[in-house]
């Protein structure tokens, strides 16, 4: 299976944004582009979009839904999502709350049948590296099975060289390749924090950096191409 598997440093980094760049990047090269997520949650943050929301709503979408845009892709939610909550919390909690769990085993054979007729599976994970998706059964477990190079979401400010460097380290032990690490949004005008933010992950972390600007999430034909392979 072709595919990377879109990390971040934690919540609310720019992942849903750089694996929609990565699937969109892909979708316009004339790839068939398969998207996957193993959980969403949050909904209730979301307005109710219905089926078949277009770009104009990008802004506000949930991430199934951005992401099946960006690939291009026909999929449902459910063959992008398997699980979806509405409260904003852990994966492992969200499921608690809906009376459910959430099953290991499964997770594998839903990103592979995701992927099944695509040439690109761009899965995104939720939260951090270290996320739970069940009991005994984090984020980094479901990026090992699948054995995909991993890209890091990451801010480009303050703060953001111990949590990447840690993830980093989190990914590679784990066995798997850090393909790049993408700071996002990169400022218009870096001040010194990040231009150095930016060289001394490269350094220290011996990865790829892209610097990925803010984006008009709702105009898709502006944004930059990424490639991870
Ligand atoms: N390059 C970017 N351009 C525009 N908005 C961005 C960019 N990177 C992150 N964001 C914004 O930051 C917020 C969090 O991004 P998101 O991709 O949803 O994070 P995550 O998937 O890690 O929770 C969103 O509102 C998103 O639109
Ligand atoms: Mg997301």
């Amino acid at each position: 299976m072709r595919g990377v598997f879109v990390t971040g440093t934690g919540t609310e980094v720019g992942k849903t944004v750089v694996a929609a760049v990565i699937a969109r990047s892909a979708a316009e090269r004339g790839e068939r582009v398969a998207v996957f997520k193993p959980a969403v949650s949050g909904l209730d943050d979301y307005p109710a979009t219905g089926a078949g929301a277009g770009w104009e709503r990008a802004g506000e979408l949930p991430d199934q839904e951005l992401l099946r845009l960006a690939a291009g892709s026909s999929q449902s939610d459910d063959e992008i999502a398997p699980h979806r909550y509405g409260p904003p919390v852990s994966p492992h909690l969200g499921a608690e709350l809906a009376g459910e769990e959430i099953d290991p085993e499964r997770l594998p054979f839903a990103a592979r049948e995701a992927a099944a007729g695509a040439e690109l599976l761009v899965c995104e994970g939720v939260g951090g590296f270290l996320v739970p998706l069940a009991p005994g059964y984090l984020v980094r477990d479901l990026a090992r099975e699948l054995a995909l190079p991993v890209v890091i979401a990451a801010a480009p400010g303050l703060g953001t060289l111990n949590h990447t460097l840690l993830t980093l380290e989190a990914v590679r032990s784990a066995g798997l390749e850090a393909a790049v690490v993408v700071l996002t949004p990169w400022p218009a005008r870096p001040g010194a924090t990040e231009l150095s933010n930016a060289e001394t992950i490269a350094g220290l972390g011996e990865v790829r950096v892209e610097r990925l600007p803010a984006l008009e999430l709702a105009r898709p034909e502006s944004w930059p191409e990424l490639r991870v392979d």
